[in-house]
């Protein structure tokens, strides 16, 4: 089956809405991390490739706190033998998260096994503190549990493309969120 989606049709999020709610969470993270960065601090934003880039990008726009930024690449697959669905590293990061804070940034959270796996992959590694800014928080399908703190939007359920979020590798450029599914 072929999804077409159509830039012209009504968004479910528009590019103005979006970019609303991204300086209303860069406000908030400015206004967290103030208090716990300092000196010669910075925060250490980590994007989840790919889905996280255009967020991720308008996201570190708005933000004051003095930050670096790293990339991890994660796919789920399905495990043949035990009918799992798997997360596997693609991309690992490059600076070291020990002692340091990290803002995790994430397209969607859909049954939550990525960040369920990133949370624990990442606190495994002693930073000071890991936070999690989704886009998109897709809440009917949770099945592992995630605490997100920070989320542009909810939605119960339903497929959606745009704003980075993809269907078979496509679509990821549309400047606003679309869903063509009708759940939303
Ligand atoms: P989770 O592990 O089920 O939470 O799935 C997270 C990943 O599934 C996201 O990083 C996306 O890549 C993908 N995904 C889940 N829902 C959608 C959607 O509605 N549109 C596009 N990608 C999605
Ligand atoms: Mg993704």
């Amino acid at each position: 089956m072929t999804l077409y989606y159509d830039r012209k049709l009504p968004a479910l999020f528009t590019r103005e809405e979006i970019a609303r709610r991204v300086s209303e969470l860069g406000a908030e993270i400015n206004a967290h991390y103030a208090k716990s960065i300092t000196g010669e601090e910075t925060l250490l934003v980590v994007g989840v490739l790919n889905g996280a880039f255009v967020f991720m990008a308008d996201l570190v726009r708005t933000l004051t706190v003095p930050l670096e930024v790293d990339f991890i690449r994660l796919s789920s697959y399905q495990d043949n033998l035990s009918s799992a669905t798997k997360v596997v590293m693609l991309k690992d990061l490059e600076r070291d998260v020990a002692g340091r804070h990290v803002l995790v940034v994430e397209d969607i959270a859909d049954c939550g096994l990525t960040l369920n796996w990133l949370l624990n992959y990442l606190k495994s590694r002693g930073p000071a503190s890991v936070r999690l800014a989704v886009a998109v928080n897709k809440k009917g399908r949770r099945e592992f549990e995630v605490a997100l703190d920070y989320v542009a939007f909810e939605i119960e359920n339903g497929f959606l493309v745009g704003y980075g979020l993809d269907a078979a590798r496509r679509y990821r450029e549309f400047p606003a969120i679309y869903s063509l599914d009708g759940q939303n």
